[in-house]
């Protein structure tokens, strides 16, 4: 998966490690010294690297390698040295003995930062992420079938994506389908295209999107949405790679490698004779699962933070950032649009936001209810789901309204991530009534 570098004179150390590196699908390179290390051309995702070493310290690989990240391993008792490893940018620190499982975390922490802010568009390191970016690597070199499921917007698509970019078939583009909320008939032509023969409005023979994909990966979104008459069609393309077009009856044979998702549950529909089973079988040889958002808390700052690189460079507004609440309540919020929402939330407050600092007032709604309202009430997420959505002045309304008799002006204010200047300021411009009568449940 990654390109690791190790570099120890240590010959027990290196081989327990290496080998369980290896296990894992990263390429280990080895070096014994700084002049070993330094002599590696190739592209490295992550270093991990002895202190003492015979001509000087790993933490001088430290700067040499910058932005690549280093684990350092120190000896027993050797505490300041990590110390000081850490203050000068080593991303993590061993002590040894060192425990391979460890090694792999970090490994596995270090490379997947790393990424979000290089290459890797699959940002995250939970451990259900780092779950699923393994088991991508390992599918992808494969042509077996593949079914995706999860949620609406926890990155079927970008899985897909990723599974063919890691695929031997990756010259050649993806093609993708979306199999929802079209007529049957022209899902059919469409993907298998026709001949001419007055079936269809079309004048001219037409090359379906299988055809197209051939040598390639097509991605059939939605699949559960796939009409039972397609079904039949596509089954026997994955039985013996055979499609005949609309119209026709010749046998074409392609070599398609299909990737598929949906966010049904497939077997249910399978139960309810709304899928075929044979199908089914045929395409969950092997399934990923994309774990939704509220099941990866700790990736969604990082995932946030990424959008706001992101969204800050396209809309040229450098140095703004998200202030300690706002990640708070973005982490407490359950996302029932996942990562698609979360997106949205983070571009939406960088283009409103009128600080260099995103706070709490700043994001969607629903985010910012559930995040203040779980600070001072605890877990209630579930509260929030169905409420309609309401504007940012409507909420401040809202908020001010509801916890004035409670709180005082520079309470309000801070709570609402405000000067209070702003907050007359505000208060003025809105007229806000003092009653209560207008405030929707809560
Ligand atoms: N791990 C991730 N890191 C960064 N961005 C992500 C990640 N997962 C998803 N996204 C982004 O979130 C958005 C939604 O992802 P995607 O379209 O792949 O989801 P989906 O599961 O196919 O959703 P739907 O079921 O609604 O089609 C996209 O903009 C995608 O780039
Ligand atoms: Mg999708």
């Amino acid at each position: 998966m990654a390109t690791l570098l190790l570099v120890t004179d240590e010959t027990i150390i290196n081989k327990s490690i290496q080998i369980s590196l290896e296990q894992e699908n990263h390429t280990v390179l080895m070096g014994e010294s700084i002049h070993d290390a330094k002599s590696i051309t190739s592209k490295i995702d992550c270093i991990i690297c002895e202190h003492r070493l015979t001509d000087g310290s790993g933490i001088d690989l430290i700067m040499h390698f910058k932005p690549v990240p280093l684990i350092l391993l120190v000896g027993q008792s050797a505490l300041q040295i990590g110390i000081l490893a850490m203050r000068k940018g080593a991303f993590d620190c061993f002590t040894k003995p060192v425990d391979p499982a460890d090694i792999i975390k970090a490994v596995d922490r270090a490379t997947a930062t790393s990424s979000a802010l290089v290459t890797d568009p699959m940002v995250g390191h939970c451990e259900p992420m780092l779950k699923l970016k393994r088991q991508v690597s390992r599918v992808a070199p494969r042509d077996t079938p593949i079914l995706i499921s999860g949620e609406s917007g926890t990155g079927k698509e970008l899985v897909a994506k990723s599974i063919h970019a890691q695929s031997k078939r990756s010259g050649f583009e993806m093609i993708s389908v979306n199999c929802a909320a079209r007529p049957e008939s022209l899902v059919e032509a469409e993907l298998f295209g026709h001949i001419n023969k007055k079936l269809t409005a079309a004048t001219s023979d037409h090359l379906g999107l299988i055809e197209s994909a051939d040598q390639s990966s097509l991605f059939l979104d939605e699949i559960g949405e796939l009409p039972l008459g397609i079904q039949s069609r596509l089954l026997r393309l994955l039985e013996v790679g055979e499609i005949r077009r609309i119209g026709s009856t010749e046998k074409i044979y392609v070599d398609v490698r299909i990737i598929a998702a949906t966010h049904h549950n497939l077997l249910e529909m399978v139960s309810k004779g709304e899928f075929r089973k044979d199908l089914y079988y045929r395409l969950n040889v092997i399934e990923l699962i994309c774990p939704p958002l509220r099941d990866r808390k700790e990736d969604i700052v990082i995932l946030a933070e990424a959008f706001l690189e992101q969204v800050k460079n396209d809309l040229v507004r450098p140095g703004i950032q998200l202030s300690a609440a706002v990640k708070a309540a973005l982490t407490k919020y359950r996302w029932p649009g996942n990562i698609r929402e979360l997106r949205n939330v983070i571009q939406k407050a960088v283009m409103f936001c009128e600080d260099p600092i995103i706070n709490i007032i700043d994001l969607n709604i629903q985010t910012i209810d559930a995040g203040l309202r779980g600070f001072s009430a605890g877990d209630q997420h579930h509260v929030t789901e169905n409420r309609p959505t309401m504007s940012l002045e409507d909420y401040f309304q809202y908020f001010v309204l509801s916890h004035e008799e409670q709180m005082s002006e520079t309470e309000l204010a801070k709570r609402l991530g405000i000067s209070r200047k702003s907050l007359w300021e505000r208060r003025n411009r809105l007229g806000i009534p003092k009653r209560k009568d207008i405030l929707p449940d809560s």
